[in-house]
């Protein structure tokens, strides 16, 4: 249906000339990619570097890209979609020197680069990962030998940071080594990646088994695999663990990959992670000592996906701090118990457990929104001290770097 005319004759033809709808246009330029458009009643189709895109007239309008549409400084926009005619349609169409120029009923004309339209086309966008990983069990990061970063060189070397970004981002752990072993360096070596994200557990936590907080993880009692913070609206995005002092034995850390057992689970049994990603059930933290006085609470799905693409882009799993399920049919309640099982046994395989001994000096930073910890059970004095980061200002900050984040 596409008719393939010369080069010349279509620039002079439709340079700055209407298009009738239902044509189809190609424009060849002096490179290798070229487009072709047609006008549907409900959008324009266009060709390009190899996406066809359906681009909404409204979103075009909506997306205007001329100075009184968008304000390319504070790259904010200008145009009060509210008031976009929702039956426009573009009162002429071209292509000229790679891009796409439309004139609006009025005389407006919104010109966009043919790239432009690709990159940010749905057409593009929901083939691609929002953020990319690299999901592993026990071998496979052991294998890659991530090499962690040293404390003197991450405080002021940016590549060193840089670097500990992108293993951070991938794997959804990183380590940092040689750190001196008090609060105050912990502090600061946290500080040279995000804000810190202050919660009901202070912004610095520094805590020894003296069952001073209504938590198991004050005590010296193994911890089975978990998120923290599944109670809250948002979990905290990122937690850091740093062992001050251990005199005793055990208490290894224990770190899985949940969306690689969430991966399993879908290749496995597809229903049954749907069910666990779109069936919502609540967490919930109580505390009432003398001093804190604590109920939080939230409702959300196991697993949590963007829905344009499925990518999974948080787990929450706290088998200590669910709460009672009344969120959930009865009819579908045996099933999601089922489902709920086929992950406990991903995330519980020995395969995918990670064991890291946590001595003074080494830090680690954990997704947690991805990464599920625990520990073994230990004797003796354990001090361990941390915190938790803001997700977005570290994502912010590799982005700065020119990371995929
Ligand atoms: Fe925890």
């Amino acid at each position: 249906m596409f008719a393939a005319v010369k080069q010349a004759r279509l620039l002079r033809a439709f340079r700055k000339t209407q298009v009738p709808r239902t044509h189809a246009v190609q424009i060849r330029g002096s490179s290798a990619a070229s487009a072709t458009f047609h006008l549907r009643e409900d959008c324009l189709v266009l060709h390009y570097g190899g996406t066809r895109m359906h681009l909404n007239y409204v979103w075009l309008r909506d997306h205007c890209r001329s100075a009184s549409s968008y304000n390319s400084h504070t790259h904010q926009r200008n145009v009060d979609t509210g008031c976009i005619d929702l039956h426009i349609r573009p009162d002429n169409t071209a292509v000229e020197e790679g891009h796409l120029v439309l004139t609006w009923p009025g005389g407006h004309v919104s010109k966009y680069s043919l790239s432009w339209l690709a990159e940010n086309s749905y057409e593009r966008k929901k083939d691609s990962t929002v953020q990319p990983r690299i999901l592993w069990n026990s071998d496979v990061y052991k294998n890659a030998n991530i090499p962690s970063a040293k404390w003197g060189t991450f405080m002021s070397c940016d590549d060193e940071l840089k670097q500990f970004l992108q293993n951070y981002i991938l794997h959804g752990i990183a380590f940092v080594e040689e750190v001196p072993a008090t609060v105050e360096a912990t502090e600061a070596v946290t500080q040279r990646v995000s804000l810190i994200r202050e919660t009901t557990f202070g912004r610095m936590w520094c805590f020894t088994s003296d069952f001073s907080r209504g938590d198991t993880a004050y005590s010296q009692l193994a911890l089975d695999r978990h998120t923290d913070t599944s109670y809250f609206q948002e979990p905290c995005g990122i937690q850091v663990f740093h062992c001050l002092k251990h005199e005793g034995t055990g208490g290894r850390t224990l770190l899985v990959d949940g969306f690689y057992a969430a991966e399993k689970l879908r290749q496995q049994s597809p229903e049954n992670f749907e069910l666990l990603a779109r069936v919502p059930i609540r967490h919930e933290y109580i505390e009432k000592s003398e001093e804190h006085q604590n109920h939080m609470t939230s409702v959300s799905p196991v697993l949590n996906v963007y829905p344009w693409n499925n990518e999974l882009y948080q787990i929450r799993y706290n088998n200590y701090d669910r709460s009672v399920i009344n969120t959930i049919p009865p009819d579908t309640l045996q099933r999601w118990y089922v489902a709920h099982r086929e992950l406990t046994a991903e995330l519980r395989r020995p395969e995918n457990e990670l064991w890291v001994k946590l001595s003074p000096g080494k830090v680690v930073f954990l997704d947690n929104w991805r990464i599920l910890h625990g520990r073994e059970s230990f004797t003796g004095l354990r001090q361990l001290c941390g915190c938790y980061l803001t997700r977005d200002d570290v994502l912010s900050t590799a982005r700065r770097f020119g990371l995929h984040a």
